[in-house]
């Protein structure tokens, strides 16, 4: 059986965890694959709005396996806040979750470097969430991580101690001040390490070849968006990780040719969190309205997301990058009320007018060259079928299929499970 992947298109933070949550019926495990606490994958249903860092968005349903794959870094402190409050909602989270032996741990001292190389980068600082993730993945690609597997040995306390030593001289390399009280800290980790070792470990790249193997469904959750990759993304602005579907492979152990179909996720506009280029970002009311209207917060850090028009240059880059076969839009509803919508449909760079998504796009390189077309007025909130949607919104709509060359199956127009209308 295929492995279907859900990824964000953007900056991250485009709604991935109410499409997870509201697709799970239809699957019987749901994967993490890259990423770690960095990610805040938001759900609403029944009156809650529930946050989850590392779990994946399939948790609340009874009957789906929800795993927690080798691609992804854990920070067991994290974790055990979001166990505990599951268990508030009577999630049986012992049968349900599972963690693969090959996921690294993110340390104490990781988010303490963390902390030290944003301060010393000053200016130039990534506008990370400060979670350990840069540190936690140079580890595991410079080999020296800790895995969960390594929890099983007996010699894992060495390990750890050696390393948090490297780490604790690699903060003083830094050079900033940065004032922390490791032993309260590592208090918490170990305690946190205890609560981890309730949970099962598996060997998780056999257990999803045995799933497909069984005819299971699986779908993969992304985490950040892929603007945001370290390959592709706007790098150095990007997170750790490949957030793109390609990640799912060695997030995983899925086979390329395993791959099904591909959900892209993206907003009807664009919003980043932290620093790095945003060529179509908006300074003005329009802006302000898109973040007040769409609540533009972090989930993770509460920090506010910058806002700007719909950017098709860097949508269109991220669908062939990740090869999507079904776009879903979220947040149709905070565009009501204006009168135009601007898209971004290409750059001027260096003098020339490009349609593809270049080296550089910061703003002494980049124009954004806009289409205008007409908004809607409408509440979308209430609608319940795509035959109550506003004509200028199938307009909208249309316009992004055709120059996507992808459909569009879900509008969202709420953050609420019951907010999301078929095509
Ligand atoms: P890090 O992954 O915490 O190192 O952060 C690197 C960059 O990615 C920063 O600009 C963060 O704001 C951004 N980022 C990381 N995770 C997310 C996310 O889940 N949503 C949106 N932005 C994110």
């Amino acid at each position: 059986m295929a492995v279907n992947l859900l990824l964000g298109l953007q900056w991250g933070d485009e709604g991935k965890g109410k499409i997870v949550d509201v697709l799970t019926n239809d699957y019987d495990i749901i994967a993490r694959f890259q990423g770690g606490p960095n990610a805040g994958h938001t759900l609403e249903f029944d009156g809650y709005k529930h946050v989850l860092h590392t779990i994946p968005s399939g948790i609340f349903h009874k009957t789906a396996i929800n795993l927690v794959g080798n691609g992804v870094v854990i920070d067991p402190v994290i974790l055990e806040k979001e166990l505990k409050n599951l268990a508030k909602f009577n999630v049986d989270y012992k049968k349900s979750l599972l963690i693969s032996r090959k996921a690294h741990l993110i340390l104490p001292t990781h988010r303490l470097l963390d902390a030290a190389s944003e301060a010393a980068k000053g200016k130039a600082k990534i506008g990370s969430t400060l979670k350990g993730i840069g540190p936690t993945y140079m580890d595991k690609t410079g080999r020296n991580g800790i895995r969960v597997g390594d929890l099983e040995l007996s010699d894992w306390k060495e390990r750890y101690r050696n390393l948090a030593n490297k780490h604790e001289a690699m903060i003083e390399f830094h050079g900033v001040e940065l004032e922390y009280d490791l032993k309260a800290l590592e208090e918490d980790f170990f305690s946190a390490i205890e609560s981890l070792k309730e949970l099962t470990f598996i060997d998780s790249e056999e257990y999803i070849f045995e799933a497909q193997r069984q005819g299971k469904t699986i779908l993969a959750e992304g985490a950040q968006g892929s603007l945001l990759d370290v390959d592709f993304g706007t790098y150095p602005f990007v997170t750790s990780s490949n957030t793109t579907a390609a990640g799912a492979c060695t997030g995983l152990g899925i086979a390329p040719n395993k791959i099904g179909d591909v959900f892209g996720i993206f907003k009807a506009y664009t919003t980043r969190v932290g620093s790095g280029p945003f060529p179509t970002e908006l300074f003005n009311d329009e802006g302000a309205r898109m973040a007040k209207v769409g609540h533009e917060f972090g989930s993770t850090t509460g920090r506010a997301r910058r806002c700007g028009w719909l950017d098709l240059v860097a949508l269109k880059y991220a669908v062939q990058v990740n090869g999507v076969t079904q776009l879903m839009m979220m947040k149709g509803d905070v565009l009501s009320g204006f009168n135009t919508l601007k898209i971004c449909t290409a750059y001027k760079y260096k003098g020339e007018t490009i349609t593809h998504f270049p080296y550089n796009i910061e703003p002494e390189n980049v124009t954004p060259v806009y289409t205008e077309v007409k908004g809607w007025s409408e509440d979308l909130t209430e609608m319940t079928d795509k035959s109550q949607f506003p004509k200028e919104l199938n307009d909208y709509i249309e316009f992004l299929e055709k120059e996507l060359e992808t459909p569009i199956t879900i509008v969202s127009v709420g953050p609420d499970r019951k907010q999301t209308i078929n095509r």
